[in-house]
Parts: C-alpha cells; structure tokens; sequence
C-alpha cells in the first residue's frame, strides 16, 4: 500500500478532516499508530525527525520495517511513511532512495530566496521518485529534538511565491502554533489562514498541535489544513504511563510488563486524536 500523500491529503481537502501525523520515537509508536489507524479505519501518517532516523537505526531500517510491518498487520488503511523537518536537501534525497513515501524540506531557517530554491530541489527529486514534499514558511516556534525555533509569522506573499516557484504537494505555514507545550493561550493566525486559503489550492499543514484546543483545530481544518502534526501529546501519555508502573512497582524489571502501559497509553492517545481530526472511519 504505497500510498501517495497527495491522495490521503487531497481526500481530507475535500472532506473537511485532517490525517494525523504521529511522530514515532521508538519501535512501540510504529506499532501502536499503525494497529490504531486500522482498527479505526483511518488514514494515518507516520513522521521521522531527522535526529530519530539517526538514533533508530537510518532510513533503510525505518522504511523496510514499515512495510514489513504493515505486511504484517495486513494493514488495509492507507498509511504514509515521511520524513519530519528535514534539514538538509541531502537528507530529503537520502529519504527518498530508501523508500519513504514523502519528505517535508524544513528551510525555517534561511532566507525565503535560499528556502525556495533548496525546495525546488527537493521536489525535482522527489517528484521523479514519486514521493510528495512538503514546505514550511516562516518558522514554528518552540523546541523539538533538541531543535529550538523563535515563532516567526509566514508572510503570506512568500507562501504564496514558495508554492507557485517549488510547486510542493503542501505548506506548513507557520501561523502562530509550537512544537512542544504552549507558554499561555495558542495565538493561531486565522485571519491569515482564510486570506491564504483563498489564494491556493495547496492543503496547508499544521504543526505544534499537541496543546491546541479542539475549536482551535476545527477552525484551522476548515481553512484547508489536512495534515496535522501530532509530537509531544503522545510523548506525555507514554512517559506518564511508563512512570507510573515504575513507581508503583519497585522490583519490576522486566521490559515487556514495564513497556507495556506506555503502549496501550499510545494506541488511547492515537484513536483519541483520529476521532479529534475527522480521521476516524474515513476508510
Ligand atoms: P507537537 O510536538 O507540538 O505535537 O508538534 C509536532 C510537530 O509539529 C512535528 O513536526
Ligand atoms: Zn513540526
Ligand atoms: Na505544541
């Protein structure tokens, strides 16, 4: 089931949902999001951040052990394999010639001229191979793997111009959300959501979206995002799981018992959020 994100995307576009993407940070996540995702006939996105690839054993693992792994759970929903925030060109392009699904090309960093043109890139390549890419602009805040970004406000000319010179298969738009817990109220930029919106067809994305209120993801769902990115909520479920066994049993040492609450926390964490993003039974 190689399936293009341009379709689990475009179906969501159309139908007012959004597929989540689950960051995984060890072997459990893969299988709790992937048995989730079927028995609640969902589509269901798998995201790597370039630091978990390297400490999880490299692209070639990852890939392979996802399509074994969905050969084995005789997974029927469609699932895509993608790399989170790529960093560098060249690790967009090494994603690729493993088999990943789709990459997003994370140029936050430089400036919009630099951005567009490693995007550019990226998407040659990966179009070639089939594999759909994904841009951001501007820059979500907070901190993940280590990686710290000041929130910076997409200019929605330069979202505009990245999509028109790169022709990418979706934006993230960083309009005011964070990677990792909210210092206060999330401040989405809604306004700016509905002028972009009417300006392209592209389905935006929405990252940092651990923290962000139900009416709040409704609200940016109906402004075209179609993908939302889903981090530390599942991280706080399985240590505050993981934790708990712990402390309550002093003398257990046995990876499978201790393991195992962290798991199942997992799979309650990822069905809750398909039911939360529309995702639930569209399959
Ligand atoms: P959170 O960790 O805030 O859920 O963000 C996840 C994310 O955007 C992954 O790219
Ligand atoms: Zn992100
Ligand atoms: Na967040």
């Amino acid at each position: 089931l190689g399936v293009p994100m341009y379709n689990v995307l475009d179906d969501a576009l159309e139908n007012n949902y959004a597929v989540p993407q689950f960051n995984m940070n060890g072997w459990i996540w893969l299988e709790a999001i992937l048995k989730t995702a079927e028995a609640c006939r969902a589509p269901v996105i798998v995201g790597t951040t370039d630091k978990i690839v390297d400490q999880i054993g490299g692209f070639r693992l990852l890939s392979e052990s996802f399509s074994i792994m969905k050969e084995e759970i005789g997974l029927t929903v469609p699932a895509v394999l993608h790399l989170d925030h790529g960093q560098t060109v060249e690790r967009c392009m090494a994603a690729v010639d493993a088999g990943y699904d789709s990459v997003m090309y994370d140029g936050s960093k430089f400036s919009i001229e630099e951005n567009i043109e490693n995007t550019r890139k990226v998407v040659a390549y990966a179009h070639k191979h089939g594999v759909t890419v994904e841009a951001e602009v501007g820059s979500v805040g907070g901190t993940e793997d280590g990686i710290y970004s000041n929130l910076l406000y997409a200019d929605l000319n330069e979202c505009r111009t990245l999509i028109k010179e790169t022709g990418v298969d979706s934006l993230a738009p960083a309009l005011g959300s964070v990677h990792g817990k909210y210092k206060g109220e999330p401040n989405l930029g809604f306004k700016e959501m509905a002028a972009l919106r009417e300006s392209t067809p592209v389905p935006f994305v929405l990252h940092g979206a651990s923290g962000i209120s139900n009416e709040d993801l409704s609200r940016a769902i109906s402004y075209g995002h179609a993908k939302i990115n889903y981090n530390t909520e599942l991280n706080i479920a399985w240590s505050q799981a993981t934790r708990r066994i712990l402390e309550g049993n002093a003398d257990l040492y046995a990876p499978m018992e201790i393991l195992k609450p962290g798991k199942e926390a997992l799979k309650e964490t990822v069905a809750t959020v398909l039911r939360r993003t529309g995702a639930y039974h569209q399959v």
